[in-house]
């Protein structure tokens, strides 16, 4: 074995909650037509003043003191994102200045979109077995709103904007994740390069997006299982990336999983692409829906197209 431990969890949602309401003044849309078809009844959206890099720092701090270990500690910080402040310097450099990590902590941003955070949690693994610090600090953070369309509804009323962030520890004697990540090469979900004075918006091709979910989201989990050996009646909690409620539901179904260890927070956060997973996880530690020792079965997918599972196992 050679393989990760969650140590902790922080998050970081930026002030202002957009309702369906809110939306339905903006475009053609109804409460009831959003709330049926994707589960979603709120997101929330920074404000002037609110920055991805804010959320990113303050989601980090947090967890960083959950755990216990301080920003000397980590050897590797990643940020799964696709929307940060600037291209260059990437967001984890800026966290290495503003925490205060050591000049040798590998920091970079990662751009594998809705699975981002999965694709970061396995790049840690591999790292850590390699860095003198043996302390991950992973984050997904978004802020998709700046990068919404507010006159298509097809779009603007799926994504939210947030952050989480998770400590990690790598040992040789903790579990592997057993990862399972992969990619299809499709425009489906499209978010153009920022040119200056030209808009950027995200462009998605909803029907595709979602028969690509409906196969991959329950294929991947399967595969995760296999490699580790186990069965769904192993794991205590599938944490699916909150895109849409019938994608999860339908995923629940193929795989007869218990629906109660698949609760999730997508009706008051959206789809926060990155940043979905980690703010569930989060949620499930602070709640006490995840305890120590506990296995969470983590599901992102989405832009690229990319998926990816990984098997997280609580300290
Ligand atoms: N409010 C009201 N009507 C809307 C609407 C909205 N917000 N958005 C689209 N519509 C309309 C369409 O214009 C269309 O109208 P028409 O029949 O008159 O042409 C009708 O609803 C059906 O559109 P369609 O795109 O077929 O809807 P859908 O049932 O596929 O639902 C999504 C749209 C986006 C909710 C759905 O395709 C989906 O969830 N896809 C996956 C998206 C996803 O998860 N992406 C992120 C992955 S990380």
């Amino acid at each position: 074995m050679n393989g990760l431990k969650l140590l902790a969890t922080g998050s970081a949602l930026p002030s202002q909650v957009v309702t369906n309401d809110d939306l339905a003044r903006m475009v053609d849309t109804s409460d009831e037509w959003i709330t049926s078809r994707t589960g979603i009844s709120a997101r929330r959206r920074c404000a002037p003043g609110e920055s991805h890099t804010g959320l990113c720092l303050a989601a980090a701090r947090q967890a960083l003191e959950r755990a216990g270990v301080g920003p000397e500690e980590i050897g590797v910080c990643l940020v799964a994102t696709l929307t940060a402040d600037q291209l260059s310097p990437a967001t984890a450099c800026t966290l290495q200045q503003e925490l205060g990590m050591g000049e040798d902590t590998v920091c970079f941003d990662l751009n594998a979109a809705c699975s981002g955070f999965v694709y970061a949690l396995h790049t840690a693994q591999c790292l850590l077995a390699a860095a003198p610090r043996k302390y991950g600090l992973i984050l997904g953070a978004e802020v998709l709103s700046r990068f919404l369309d507010y006159t298509d509804r097809s779009t603007c009323i799926l994504f939210g904007d947030g952050a989480g962030a998770a400590v990690v520890e790598w040992r040789e004697e903790y579990p592997s994740l057993h990862a399972v990540l992969g990619c299809r090469g499709s425009q489906a979900i499209h978010v153009p390069g920022v040119a200056v004075g030209a808009p950027s918006h995200v462009r998605m091709e909803g029907q595709a997006v979602f028969r690509f979910a409906a196969e991959t989201v329950p294929a991947c989990i399967v595969q995760v299982l296999d490699k580790a050996g186990l069965g769904t009646q192993d794991v205590d909690r599938f944490v699916f990336h909150q895109a849409n409620q019938r994608i999860i539901d339908l995923a629940v179904r193929k795989l007869k999983l218990p629906p109660e260890k698949c609760t999730g927070n997508i009706a008051s956060t959206g789809n926060t692409s990155a940043a979905s997973v980690p703010l569930l996880l989060d949620e499930l530690v602070r709640t006490g829906a995840l305890g120590p020792g506990q296995r969470a079965l983590c599901v992102g997918f989405g832009a690229g197209l990319t998926w990816g599972g990984a098997l997280l196992q609580l300290r």
